[in-house]
């Protein structure tokens, strides 16, 4: 059984509070988008494709219990629900990709005088519900062409591979990307080891994809950030497979803190360097990493662990939530539901797969 982090049926949104994992295992209720903006801000639920989801399912709630009197009220609330839900964390582009999917069925909606306002609500609602089991069936994809050009290049054998963050059933509605694939080897036996990153200063690694990580009994080593070269100098890794929080026009991607200093790592290392994401990650109206906006999170979340204070008073913090990894430097491809492919070619791959 794999972890399932988003309960829904209409009308009742629930998320597994990602705060209290790994020791309490507590679902939340969200009723409405201010509630789902929340658990978003205060990364109860985080993870690029869950954040989309959760957010957009808290407006199917909402949308669920309230009526409207006419078509632009129903239009302009809607418009208003996403931009809002839009804000809550600036990096991850899949909840942005996703609200204006959301604008641009409405407004289609809303111009044709055949459809009624209640099967307009309804529409849109089926629409965000729809992304629950669009999200598992395309992480599924990514895992299976992942793992089959990650074997091709090592004979087939069962390989070691290290992971950053959490990308898994937590940061998904199921499965995971980067972690999908790890799943995808361990299924069919191909998975000798994976190392986590304990993913400082959060902690997804050690709290959220080591909790999976043992919840499937794959054979997983821990490791803090700053054993990843230590590791790859003492152990044969085959692969290093992260997650995306934004994949732009060139190829840069912008993905938890620390991921750059992997992607340098494994290129000193001659490790090949995977990012998998879905396609909604994927941003071509910006052209260079240069230009992702980067989240820059509260200094507690540095200094303090668990409400402990683990840094001297006083001292200020730099504490972003992502960093940008060059194109250059994915050096074993982009891993998305339609293959894997060369960071420079991902804009002309995703335009023909948008044409077919
Ligand atoms: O700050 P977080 O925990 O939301 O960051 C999550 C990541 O960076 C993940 O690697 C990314 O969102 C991909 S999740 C499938």
């Amino acid at each position: 059984m794999t972890l399932q982090a988003i309960r829904y049926h209409r009308g009742h949104l629930e998320i597994l509070d990602q705060l209290l994992l790994p020791d309490v295992s507590k679902f939340i209720p969200l009723h409405n988008t201010d509630e789902g903006w929340m658990a978003i801000k205060l990364m109860q639920v985080r993870g690029a494709p869950a954040i989309a989801i959760v957010g957009c399912l808290s407006l199917a709630v909402e949308l669920t219990k309230k009526d409207f009197s006419t078509r632009k009220e129903l239009k302009e609330f809607v418009h208003e629900k996403l931009n809002y839900l839009v804000s809550a964390r600036p990096t991850a582009v899949n909840i942005a990709d996703a609200a204006a999917k959301g604008k641009t069925l409405i407004n289609q909606l809303i111009d044709n005088e055949d459809i009624e306002l209640e099967d307009i609500k309804l529409s849109l609602i089926k629409e965000f519900e729809n992304m629950l089991q669009a999200d598992i069936d395309v992480n599924r994809s990514i895992g299976r062409y992942g793992a089959e050009h990650i074997l091709k290049n090592c004979n087939n054998e069962p390989v070691m591979v290290m992971t950053h963050c959490n990308t898994g059933s937590l940061a998904t509605a199921g499965y995971g990307t980067a972690l999908g694939v790890i799943r995808h080897l361990h299924e069919h036996n191909k998975l000798d080891r994976v190392y986590c990153t304990e993913t400082r200063p959060y902690n997804q690694g050690a709290r959220l994809t080591a909790y999976e990580l043992v919840h499937e009994k794959m054979n997983a080593s821990l490791i803090c950030d700053n054993m990843a070269a230590a590791c790859m100098a003492s152990n044969k890794i085959h692969a290093v497979i992260v997650g995306a929080d934004r994949v732009v026009a060139n190829g840069d991607t912008a993905n938890k803190i620390g991921t750059y200093q992997l992607a340098i790592i494994a290129k000193y290392h001659n490790v090949p360097f995977y990012v998998a994401c879905p396609k909604t990650t994927f941003d071509p109206n910006i052209k260079s990493g240069k230009d992702i906006h980067i989240e820059i999170r509260p200094e507690h979340e540095m200094t303090t662990l668990k409400g402990i204070k683990i840094a001297a008073a006083g001292i200020s913090c730099w504490n972003p939530a992502f960093d940008v990894t060059p194109a250059e430097l994915i050096t074993g491809g982009i891993i998305t539901e339609y293959g894997v492919f060369n960071p420079r070619e991902i804009q002309d791959k995703f335009n023909e797969f948008d044409q077919q």
